[in-house]
């Protein structure tokens, strides 16, 4: 009897533990909806639609400058690998400094936190 009320508080613990991480996933992902507003001026969230910067629909984890109808810097038309969270995440804090000569005016978000939560949105937009 004991035993199952251990078992009991247990899968509540869990549950509850459950709830939290779901909690702050959320809001990562509407702060990351807020940071991207310094990003819209210039990259559409729709799919083949390239502004001044390629659409960014299902960017993460895309070959990097591989969108066909976008004309690409040598830099980033030369680079191989894809946009895992890592590479964007060093993309964005520094953009020159991850890919030297790239051409997208854009300084760098400093911060992680928002970085991450940037990141973590981009991740839920899908081609
Ligand atoms: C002022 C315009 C501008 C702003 C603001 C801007 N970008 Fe860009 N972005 C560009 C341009 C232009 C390129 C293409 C660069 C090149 O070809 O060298 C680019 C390229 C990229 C790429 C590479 C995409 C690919 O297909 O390989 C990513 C990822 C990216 N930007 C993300 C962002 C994010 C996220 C933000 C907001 C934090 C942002 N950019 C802000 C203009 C901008």
């Amino acid at each position: 009897m004991a035993h199952h009320r251990i078992i009991g508080l247990k899968a509540i613990f869990l549950l509850l533990n459950l709830c939290f991480l779901q909690a702050s996933f959320g809001e990562d992902i509407q702060l990351g909806k807020t940071i991207y507003s310094q990003c819209v001026a210039c990259h559409s969230l729709e799919t083949n639609l390239q502004q001044i910067g390629p659409s960014l629909s299902g960017v993460v984890n895309r070959k990097i400058g591989s969108v066909a109808d976008y004309r690409y810097s040598n830099s980033l038309r030369n680079s191989t690998g894809v946009w895992s969270p890592e590479r964007l995440n060093a993309f964005l804090e520094n953009p020159q400094a991850a890919l030297p000569g790239n051409r997208m005016p854009y300084s760098g978000l400093t911060n992680p936190t928002e970085r991450a939560a940037l990141i973590a949105y981009l991740a839920t937009i899908k081609p």
